[in-house]
């Protein structure tokens, strides 16, 4: 697709990946410092693509770290044994640290599996976070079939519902839970309880208001964790849940991002969903690296913007 309009002086080249969502960036070398006028650059296309391919990329996990950084502090990956090195480096594949391809019945598999599920990225924290970044280091060969990564656009899947959905929506939450991948994922081993205690489930609103894009409206969920919706019953709970799976499905809203050795990809946790597409775990080998992008303030719901307006304050967040 063609190039995007770039601010003068930017040195790279932003080409858009699809209509839904999604831009390519090429020509910038993201292993070392970026000045601040290209990092700004960086962020603009960010907040207006949702999701950044950097191409051709040489990253080790210190410098993917050092990259990371410059957006905003890491998260700590809640289970040691799925990170490599520290905390903040989480190891996404089929392949153990130490580079053996492993059963597709090992634990680790079955993570990457429940990863096939649209979720975004830490919602079973009070805070979620902002972004994650995920550096392709051993990709599916061409031809092969699925290891994409599907993303999907909850500001357009939130805008093109009908009226009446949209008020159906509007004071409902989910349960998010780290614990519950368990439920859904019941061969993996128990958490400890120290991993367990760390996270207590929360509540999210189902639809999210964004306080940097003039409040704009999103929807938020997931099915990695729960698949019921507070505010009726469970069944209705359910179907709901189901019934928008079915519709942020919807090729209009979505991009796959077919991986090429090398590409870092960075995604917008806030105003996505994302989900890896299934291959032959036994056939192939994956090993992608995350790290992940803090959240600076809770999810807020739709009917926050009048009460905020009734403090009489003017910030982005209640203080
Ligand atoms: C993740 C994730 C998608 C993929 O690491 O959070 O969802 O394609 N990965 O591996
Ligand atoms: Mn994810």
């Amino acid at each position: 697709m063609g190039a995007y309009a770039l601010p003068a002086g930017a040195g790279f080249a932003v080409n858009r990946l699809s209509p839904a969502l999604g831009a390519e960036i090429v020509g910038l070398d993201v292993s070392r410092p970026l000045p601040p006028h290209t990092l700004a650059s960086v962020r603009e296309a960010f907040q207006t693509h949702h999701v950044l391919c950097f191409r051709d990329q040489r990253l080790d996990d210190a410098a993917l770290t050092a990259f990371s950084t410059q957006f905003g502090p890491l998260e700590k990956f809640p289970e040691k044994d799925k990170t490599r090195g520290a905390p903040e480096v989480y190891h996404v594949a089929n392949v153990s640290a130490e580079g053996e391809q492993l059963p597709p019945e090992d634990p680790r598999v079955i993570f990457q599996r429940n990863n096939a599920r649209w979720h975004t990225d830490s919602s079973y924290r009070y805070v979620p976070s902002l972004a994650s970044l995920l550096y392709g280091i051993e990709v599916l060969p061409e031809g092969a079939k699925g290891g994409e990564t599907g993303f999907s656009n909850m500001l357009a899947a939130y805008a093109a519902l009908d009226d009446a959905m949209k008020a159906h929506l509007d004071h409902l939450h989910q349960v998010h839970s780290y614990g519950d991948i368990r439920r859904l994922e019941p061969q993996m081993p128990p958490m400890s309880r120290e991993e367990r205690d760390a996270l207590p489930p929360v509540t999210h609103p189902l639809v999210r208001v964004h306080p940097d894009r003039d409040f704009q409206r999103s929807l938020y969920f997931t099915s990695n964790t729960s698949v019921e919706i507070g505010g009726g019953t469970l069944e209705e709970g359910r179907a709901l849940h189901a019934q928008l799976l079915d519709w942020i499905s919807r090729n209009e809203f979505c991009y796959y991002h077919r991986w090429r050795a090398n590409d870092l990809v960075m995604w917008d946790n806030r105003v996505l969903l994302h989900r890896a597409i299934e291959y032959d775990y036994a056939r192939y080998r994956r090993v992608l690296r995350r790290t992940t992008i803090a959240g600076s303030g809770p999810v807020m719901g739709p009917y926050w913007p009048v009460a905020r307006a009734a403090t009489g304050r003017r910030g982005p967040w209640p203080s």
